[in-house]
């Protein structure tokens, strides 16, 4: 559920009109909902009950300053992947000692700022990432809190370049291979083994994958047992799936509950603390791109809308073929529909929003994109020399201007000329 309703005919994001929001700040520009934003993530820690738990929002689907700061506030940890995202978790207010840290090649001076910061955890993916931190924790006197990723070879079933838990994807440490680097990192000096993660894709629309690689890091975790190394919490990741079109993806609510069930069947689940890395299913639903229609293209093949927002603005559907709601706005004035594709400015035949849409539309009226709020103003990029778009937060009846639109200086700060010289 979300907070983007019509009223009266015109979509609105809680209480205000998408439409007042365009004429205060222009298009193309993302509107999120700090109520769905707030209500998604009590989702999991509704769920998550009394079991001792952390959720990790994945800072990557959208790291706005005002949305990080909206879950702060709600006590959130966070899951970041840089020392960028480390930097504005601490600027939104983040608590350091609720973040854990991602990702396949972390640099030197991004884990000594973490260590100095003190933060939960290294979510380890590699051997030699794993001596990286030690020697990093060991030159500054430290001893590095570190989860190993596990990479449990499960097909999440899902697009393939959101896959990460299989064999053949570049992400964790192979199941088979944990329990040597585990030890190992027993045997170091500066590190100390807190936990076990994994996270093996993204938009996941079943619980079977989740609950087949909770069943192989038990396993682990038994063996791990043997051997003296006991897990104090278990990171299972991000990657519940939002419906985007017809998917019916498990609530939060059933996701948690079928994974606390499981674990509250294993011998020590209750000794360990749970940890969830959500993105996409906290952020997806909280946002709009709201776009207006520059002109109308009647083809004898196609018919094309185009729109003041493109590839560079909202990349999924280029990108992962994603399919993204566009509806109108305003559904007042009954029009004629028609079949169009909803392309953008950039030029690029890649440059479509949506493909053989039925929309009732005409030049000037106001479109959004649904379901935007995760990796969408994230993954924008300046293409074609394009001003990157305002971000604006409602707050019930009140709007906030989170991000102001890039200025066209901005698109050239640090670039120079050559010296004047002989040419
Ligand atoms: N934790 C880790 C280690 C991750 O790599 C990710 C996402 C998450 C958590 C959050 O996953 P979520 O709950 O959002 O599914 N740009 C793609 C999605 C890439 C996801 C990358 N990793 C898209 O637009 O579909």
């Amino acid at each position: 559920m979300d907070h983007f309703v019509y009223q009266d005919g015109v979509l609105h994001a809680e209480d205000v009109s998408l439409a007042t929001l365009a004429d205060q700040f222009g298009t193309p520009c993302y509107v999120y909902s700090r109520a769905t934003l707030t209500r998604h993530f009590k989702a999991y820690q509704e769920a998550l009950g009394d079991h001792p738990h952390l959720i990790c929002y994945a800072v990557k689907a959208n790291s706005n300053l005002a949305v990080l700061n909206v879950l702060a506030r709600l006590g959130a940890g966070f899951d970041i992947v840089s020392k960028g995202e480390l930097e504005r978790v601490i600027k939104a207010g983040g608590d350091p000692a609720k973040i854990v840290f991602s990702g396949v090649a972390k640099q030197a001076d991004e884990m000594e700022r973490a260590l100095e910061l003190g933060i939960k955890c290294f979510n380890v993916e590699s051997l030699p990432e794993l001596e990286r931190l030690n020697a990093v924790a060991g030159r500054l006197g430290r001893v590095a809190p570190v989860s190993l990723r596990i990479n449990p070879d499960v097909d999440a079933g899902t697009h393939p370049y959101i896959s990460t838990g299989l064999k053949a994807n570049k992400f964790g440490i192979p199941v088979e291979q944990a329990l040597e680097v585990y030890e190992t990192a027993r045997d170091m000096e500066h590190v100390h083994i807190v936990g076990a993660d994994c996270h093996i894709g993204s938009q996941l629309t079943e619980l079977a994958p989740f609950l087949d690689s909770l069943e192989r890091l038990l396993v682990l975790l038994d063996r791990l047992r043997e051997r003296d190394i006991i897990i104090e919490h278990l990171d299972l990741g991000g990657g519940l799936g939002v419906p985007y079109q017809n998917e019916t993806p498990p609530e939060p609510f059933a996701y948690a509950s079928a994974l606390l069930e499981r674990l509250a069947r294993y011998e020590h689940g209750n000794e360990m603390t749970l940890l969830f890395e959500p993105g996409r299913s906290i952020a997806a639903n909280a946002g709009v791109l709201l776009t207006r229609v520059e002109f109308i293209k009647p083809g004898e093949e196609k018919n094309f809308a185009i729109i003041d927002a493109g590839m560079n603005d909202l990349i999924r559907p280029s990108l992962y073929q994603a399919w993204q709601n566009i509806v109108s706005v305003d559904t007042r004035d009954p029009r004629e529909t028609s079949s169009y594709d909803v392309v953008g400015p950039v030029c690029e035949t890649g440059d479509f929003l949506g493909k053989d849409r039925e929309l009732a539309i005409a030049p000037g009226d106001l479109l959004a994109v649904r379901s935007s709020g995760a990796y969408g103003f994230v993954m924008a990029s300046s293409y074609n020399s394009r001003c990157r778009p305002a971000e604006v937060m409602v707050d019930g009846p009140e709007m906030h201007l989170v991000r102001r639109r890039e200025r066209l200086e901005e698109l050239w700060t640090g670039e120079c000329l050559l010296p004047e010289g002989d040419d």
